[in-house]
């Protein structure tokens, strides 16, 4: 496995938990070596032990030595970055090539080089024109593997995937990919065997349709507000039917990770470059922009239209809950929104505290209700369990105004009502409580 991070780390130690013999391979020294000692430099539930059981076991192993790990494998997976490239929104492919021309070089017997980083469509072949040129006697085929892991649920999502999407030509890879996977599909994990670029293309129409679908349900959101419905009703209204399903149609601030931003974006860009744009996709990213901010503004108005000087306490600053991952979080727009309309922003994370002190200039504190102290509005971001039963007496006492901002509609505004706080929620109807 070259690359250890979120997709490497969990892809190896579960491939490891099949009972297979794995080698995570990366070029960060301290990584490795943390990793030798049992440290997981990232937060996914579950990693920990999954990764101390294979070490243990002898299945599982962690190296700076990609010549030799490659030497000894029958399939090298890269599943290093491919980030959004600095200006133009493409996916950058650096790391993939230079991955490629390193196992080229060290590549015994006939080896399948598999591409789990989520590549454009054709990069497959650009890995195997490098690899052909930097060692003409290599015997190797070159596979497309995309994985669907959800970041907080990535263990649960490789071990019971909705389906494998293997792209390929070789048959002799075939058969070796369907020996990789095989404890996955004697569980009836369809595995769908498809041409290369049809398997790069699937991942990111994949995540292009979830931030789509996720866009639908805010814009929805937005009309909701307008014409006095309630947008969970609305999700669970549409979502009953079976073409629709009653997943990602939870409105909130945007969607952000480290996933669709980027895949949308790449996906727009390599549409735009085969001259077959996917205008959808392109809407769904402006608009999933031009959001974030407009929450901002709506605490900006649940405090009255002006916070210069107020003082504002964000509750969650992770993309999502159960990840300590701040790529791209909403958040990020959210707070700059604030902070360029004068607020004092105050932060509370349960796990994204380390990762938010690197991109956010603003007050950390230690808990919910240390962040609310003074605070003349409490903004709900992210829908970390924590944040689910706040003891609102306690929240009340310590703000200087009960004023809630409720980004992902944890709380109903009858409840919240009853403790003294004016209630703002995503999509509901602003409940003109009763005089
Ligand atoms: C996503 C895809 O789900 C996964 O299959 C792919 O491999 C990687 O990208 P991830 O980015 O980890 O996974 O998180 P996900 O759970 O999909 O949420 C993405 C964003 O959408 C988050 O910001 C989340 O808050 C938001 N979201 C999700 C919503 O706003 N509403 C929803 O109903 C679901």
């Amino acid at each position: 496995m070259v690359g250890s991070g979120y997709v490497g780390l969990v892809s190896g130690a579960c491939f490891a938990d099949f009972g297979h013999d794995v080698i995570c391979v990366d070029k960060a020294v301290e990584k490795i070596e943390a990793l030798k000692k049992g440290i997981i430099p990232i937060f996914e539930p579950g990693l920990d032990a999954l990764v101390e059981s294979n070490v243990k076991a002898g299945r599982l192993s962690f190296t700076t030595d990609l010549t030799e790990a490659v030497a000894e494998a029958d399939v090298v997976f890269i599943a290093v970055g491919t980030p959004s490239r600095r200006g133009d929104g493409h996916a950058d492919l650096g790391y993939v090539y230079a991955a490629s021309s390193e196992i080229a070089a060290a590549i015994k017997g006939f080896t399948v080089i598999v591409t789990k980083s989520t590549v454009p469509v054709g990069t497959g072949d650009e890995v195997e024109r490098i690899i052909r040129e930097t060692n003409p006697e290599a015997d190797f085929a070159v596979v497309s593997n995309p994985e669907f892991l959800r970041e907080g649920a990535a263990i649960e999502d490789f071990k019971r995937p909705d389906r494998i999407v293997v792209g390929l030509s070789d048959e002799r890879a075939r058969a070796v990919m369907t020996e990789v996977y095989r404890p996955l599909y004697l569980n009836q994990s369809p595995l769908l065997f498809t041409s290369r670029r049809t398997s790069e293309l699937i991942k990111y129409a994949a995540n292009g349709f979830l931030a789509m679908k996720i866009t639908f349900i805010n814009e929805m959101a937005d009309l909701c507000e307008r014409v006095g419905a309630d947008v969970q009703d609305v999700s669970r209204g549409i979502g009953l039917d079976g073409r629709i399903g009653s997943k990602f149609l939870h409105a909130g601030p945007g969607y952000g990770g480290s996933c669709f931003p980027k895949d949308t974006l790449a996906l727009a860009k390599t549409a735009q470059d085969y001259d077959a744009p996917v205008r959808l996709i392109e809407t769904t990213i402006a608009v999933n922009d031009n959001r974030k901010r407009a929450m901002g503004r709506k605490v900006i108005a649940a405090v009255g239209g002006d916070v210069r000087g107020k003082k504002v306490a964000v509750l969650g600053l992770t993309f999502k809950p159960n990840t300590d991952d701040m790529r791209d979080s909403p958040a990020i727009a959210v707070v700059q929104t604030l902070k360029d309309a004068g607020a004092i922003v105050s932060g509370y994370d349960p796990e994204g505290m380390e990762n938010a002190k690197q991109m956010m200039d603003i007050e950390f504190a230690s808990g919910p209700y240390q962040a609310a102290e003074g605070a003349d509005v409490a903004v709900l971001v992210t829908e970390w369990n924590e944040f689910r039963a706040l003891d609102l007496e306690r929240l009340k006492s310590v703000m200087k105004s009960p004023i809630l901002v409720d980004l992902r509609n944890v709380y109903r505004a009858p409840e919240v009502e009853a403790h003294g706080f004016t209630y703002t929620g995503v999509g509901k109807t602003e409940e003109v409580t009763k005089v």
